[in-house]
């Protein structure tokens, strides 16, 4: 079996998150979410609309997420690598090369975002009305 891991917030959840996990999805059998925490965000000055559990409700029931866990800081990728026998690890290009170094564990992918859609827009079009 070929396990896939990717992380993100996950907020507000729009196309480019369905798309971006369907892909991932389909590099693998098995794709592990890890999914930010609250404390974790709001250390990178980041407040979700959806809390860490809401935003854990709506991911687990997204059928090309097979398991979610908790991402709650930036040195943990290889220790989710290795214990969850990840074949290919996958982000947006937003994160391009930035991951290169868990090549000599997995394959590493970085897949292109979908135009014109953010969590950050969303939140900009709401405040907007
Ligand atoms: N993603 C994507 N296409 C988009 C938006 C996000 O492929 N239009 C991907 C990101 O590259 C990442 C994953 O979805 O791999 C989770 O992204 P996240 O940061 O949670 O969502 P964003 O909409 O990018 O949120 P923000 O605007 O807060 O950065």
């Amino acid at each position: 079996m070929k396990r896939v891991l990717t992380y993100g917030t996950f907020d507000l959840l729009h196309v480019g998150h369905i798309r971006l996990l369907e892909r991932a999805r389909a590099l693998g059998d098995y794709l592990v979410v890890g999914l930010s925490t609250d404390e974790f965000n709001l250390g990178k000055g980041k407040k979700s609309v959806f809390s860490y559990a809401e935003r854990f409700a709506i991911l687990s029931a997204i059928r090309h997420v097979d398991k979610i866990i908790p991402e709650d800081n930036w040195e943990q990728k290889l220790d989710d690598v290795r214990g969850n026998e990840i074949g290919v690890f996958v982000m947006g290009d937003d994160w391009q090369g930035k991951f290169d170094f868990l090549k000599s564990h997995c394959e590493v992918a970085y897949l292109p975002r979908t135009a014109g859609i953010s969590t950050t827009y969303i939140k900009y079009l709401i405040a907007e009305q």
